[in-house]
């Protein structure tokens, strides 16, 4: 039998995360001029943070220097971190612990698979670190999603051949770039978005150990 490794996002499926993000954008944009809704906020999900700036500046038809672009990346992040050195082991998604365990029990290799660049620092706060045998995040990757790359470099570091990879995506960028990097791809969230998942489940809670047996004997 072949070994599987399993490779999980981090925003919107291991933590929610994704709430202080889109605080962070919507005082951006009130503070440039304009409002940012929950709905524009699904297309961030997923998103590297250099192209959600140009996103939200397209929707407020804002103009920026090179000079503006930097120091707006740098106020939005600095904004999000604010909201998350607040954050503690609460603020897990339902039942990602019990999966996890389950996973490390079995010594599956379980990797971090984000677009992240504040990955290790949130992980540390929540206390879950110690799960991952890799973290591949915003600060390793040049070609984000739907780009497989990210989810590839996990695969290599975790030792494991694609097509035996399992990810687990909130996000329609997140599954594409599952899809086409040939690994079997797990949709967290609303299953109208993220239909070209392989599998969907609104959250872990409706993950049962047999189902992550049989991935794993797959
Ligand atoms: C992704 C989020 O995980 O990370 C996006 O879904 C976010 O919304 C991206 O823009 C980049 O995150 P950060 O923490 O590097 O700004
Ligand atoms: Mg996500």
């Amino acid at each position: 039998m072949k070994q599987t490794g399993f490779i999980f996002d981090l925003d919107g499926v291991i933590v929610d995360t994704a709430k202080y993000h889109f605080l962070a954008w919507k005082n951006l944009a009130n503070e440039l001029g304009f409002e940012f809704t929950e709905e524009q906020n699904e297309f961030f999900k997923g998103v590297s943070r250099k192209r959600c700036l140009e996103i939200l500046l397209k929707i407020g038809k804002v103009d920026a220097t090179q000079k503006q672009f930097d120091q707006w990346m740098i106020e939005k992040n600095e904004d999000y971190l604010n909201y998350i050195v607040k954050m503690n082991a609460s603020e897990i998604l339902p039942d990602v612990p019990r999966v996890l365990e389950f996973l490390k029990e079995r010594k599956i290799p379980i990797a971090l698979g984000s677009a992240s660049k504040n990955a290790r620092p949130i992980l540390q706060k929540v206390n879950l670190l110690h799960y991952f045998d890799c973290i591949v995040d915003g600060n390793n990757v040049t070609k984000a999603k739907p780009n497989p790359e990210v989810f590839l470099i996990a695969a290599k570091q975790l030792n494991v051949a694609s097509e035996h990879c399992v990810v687990f995506e909130d996000a329609v960028a997140g599954i594409r770039a599952a899809n086409t990097a040939n690994m079997v791809s797990v949709g967290i969230g609303d299953e109208k978005v993220l239909h070209e998942a392989q599998f969907n489940f609104n959250d872990f809670t409706e993950i049962d150990n047999s189902f992550l047996e049989r991935l794993i004997k797959k």
